[in-house]
């Protein structure tokens, strides 16, 4: 009988016990009493108002727009969810969604309506002493850089030479960094480490004084969606490389995560009902010079999921830009396999290809708005796009082509939400291969899990089915004694199970929402968030706490024996080696 290597179960349980983690800086175990006290009801009721509906409240969803209620809070779990746009979490997220609060904030605010004081720590303290400045010193050097366009005859001249009124150039607050290695430090004396920190100067080698990241540039400031200045993009005025050269990665800055003038589009986005995603800042800034103001760039990357999450969260419909060449179709892509999963009906995507070595800019500035209107006219449905790419070195008329396609396709469209839009996006196929794949999407949706496991009829895996149980009914862990958990922790996601179990042994009533908190600053984190809002079926039937018990202990059972059975073949090579040692001597 082959032994563990160590307890997992109790190791993993010691570390739940040991000394309280930190999170963002402020004791875990703090969120975890005030989230203890906290009602997510009473948080949300006071700024969406919510009805009862059987054992949870709901409301018109705040995080996108609709007429009848998906949004639902459960007094349980601490946790809500939309079932329209999947925004999901506990009190604190609900803060930081709705409110634009930063994690610390939303915790002070929540601390605060329970009566309990936030613990400061010398780290906490330093974590909001410094932040806090670092935005208005951004805002400062921002000031700072348009005060210096002023001076710049060369930098009006070459604004006003791309088209732009001063007007645009304030709307963006668009400045200029005269040459030289120290300009920011002598207008910011006492600021040089805290310019080192947001990337606006670079740290000398050995004890060199830091100087300027940017120089001799337009800059252009990048808000986040609150309209704080978090980084700068700087471009050259003529032809030297890099022609834009943007803030590194920064405590305030995730390019990943950011859209290049967002803020500025947020309210005509919402007037126009979409967003229109473009590649360049001048891209951005000149469509906003010929009125059209609903328009985001990315800042050098692919636009990813994020990105197309955060765009649904301000409007329905979102439209791609891209130039037609090569290296646009590519980025085009990458955009669409991003956006599909975030499909839910009452959301659209759409792809614009420009003329070959036109973008934006250029469009607007030869033909004007209506030069640009007239080729967004003329976008396509991201499903069309996505067979017209699929099908670009296919012969679609053939047989062999058609089955091709649906092949292709298949595990694409699985990853669209569940609804209206996905079946038409297959009814289109349909269409193309002049074959019905069966109305319902279960041959899609079949496709798109991983061959080789069995995953029951839940579309997830034991260990997923397990974390969502364990998470969604944290009363579950009792009723397997412990001596059973002894699953093999080097399984994929095991050490967050085990987490899971021993944080729900070791803390009657604990809520989803407490459980959750745990993990925030961890890597499975999105993982969990959407686990605890999935139902258990994909057909959305009601799972009781009898048959959740069941399916628990069942799901537990299945990765014992893996475990099992994983270790066995690990120890299977090594007993042949042994055996042929044996035989040799
Ligand atoms: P111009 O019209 O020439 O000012 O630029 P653009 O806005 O049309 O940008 P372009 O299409 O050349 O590039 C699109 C985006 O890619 C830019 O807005 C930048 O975010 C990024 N980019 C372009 N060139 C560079 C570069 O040299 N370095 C870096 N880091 N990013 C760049
Ligand atoms: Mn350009």
């Amino acid at each position: 009988m082959y032994a563990f290597p160590t307890d997992a179960y109790t190791q993993v349980a010691a570390e739940a016990y040991s000394a309280p983690k930190m999170a963002g800086k402020i004791p875990q175990h703090f969120i975890d009493d005030m989230l203890a006290k906290v009602d997510i009801v009473d948080v949300i009721d006071q700024r969406v108002s919510l009805k009862k509906s059987g054992n949870n409240y709901s409301a018109c969803c705040p995080f996108h727009n609709e007429k009848t209620p998906s949004f639902t809070v459960s007094q349980t779990k601490q946790f809500y969810h939309c079932f329209g746009c999947s925004a999901n979490g506990s009190a604190i997220s609900f803060l930081m969604e709705y409110e634009g609060m930063h994690f610390v904030d939303a915790i002070e605010s929540l601390a605060d309506s329970v009566g309990m004081e936030v613990p400061r720590d010398a780290q906490a303290a330093q974590v909001r002493n410094d932040s806090k400045p670092l935005y208005t010193l951004m805002e400062s050097i921002a000031a700072y850089y348009t005060s210096q366009l002023r001076h710049s005859p060369e930098a009006i001249e070459y604004l006003k030479a791309r088209g732009l009124s001063g007007e645009t150039a304030k709307r963006f607050s668009i400045g200029y960094v005269p040459d030289g290695w120290d300009g920011l430090q002598k207008h910011f004396p006492t600021e040089e480490a805290a310019m080192v920190k947001t990337g606006m100067l670079i740290q000398g080698d050995g004890g060199k004084r830091p100087y300027q990241r940017f120089r001799n540039r337009i800059m252009f400031p990048i808000r986040d969606k609150r309209g704080r200045v978090i980084a700068f993009g700087g471009r050259v005025m003529d032809q030297q490389e890099p022609k834009y050269l943007n803030s590194p990665e920064t405590p305030l800055f995730h390019k990943g995560q950011e859209l290049y003038g967002l803020y500025e589009a947020r309210k005509s986005g919402q007037d126009a009902g979409m967003i229109i995603v473009v590649e360049g800042y001048m891209d951005v800034v000149a469509l906003a010079q010929h009125g059209i103001d609903n328009a985001v760039a990315t800042l050098g990357t692919a636009a990813n999921q994020q990105h197309s999450e955060m765009l649904f969260r301000t409007v329905t419909n979102i439209v791609f830009c891209f130039d037609g060449d090569r290296a646009g179709r590519a980025a085009a892509w990458r955009a669409l396999t991003a956006t599909l999963p975030c499909l839910q009906d009452g959301r659209d995507a759409h792809f614009l290809f420009l003329p070959d070595g036109e973008d934006p800019d250029s469009v607007v500035k030869v033909g004007g708005a209506a030069g640009f209107n007239d080729l967004l006219a003329q976008r396509i449905p991201i499903v069309d796009y996505l067979y017209q790419y699929l099908s670009s070195d296919i012969d679609i008329s053939s047989i062999g082509g058609k089955a091709q396609l649906a092949e292709k396709a298949k595990p694409l469209l699985a990853t669209i939400p569940k609804g209206i839009y996905k079946q038409l996006s297959l009814r289109r196929l349909e269409t193309l291969i002049g074959l019905s794949l069966g109305s319902d999407s279960a041959a899609v949706k079949a496709q798109a899990q991983p061959p080789r496991r069995k995953q029951g009829d839940t579309g997830l895996t034991a260990m997923s089915r397990a974390v969502l149980l364990c998470l969604q009914n944290p009363e579950l862990v009792q009723t397997i004694p412990p001596d059973d958990y002894d699953i093999n922790p080097d399984m994929p996601g095991a050490d967050v199970l085990l987490k899971l179990i021993a944080y729900c042994d070791s803390t009657p009533d604990i809520t989803t929402a407490r459980l959750l908190e745990r993990f925030r600053e961890g890597q499975s984190y999105s993982y969990l968030v959407k686990l605890a809002s999935k139902s258990y079926y994909p057909d959305d039937r009601e799972l009781d706490l009898d048959s959740a018990t069941a399916e628990f202990k069942h799901c537990i059972a299945r990765l014992r024996e893996r475990s099992q059975q994983t270790l066995a073949d690990k120890v299977a090579p090594a007993a042949r080696t042994g055996l042929l040692g044996l035989k040799r001597r």
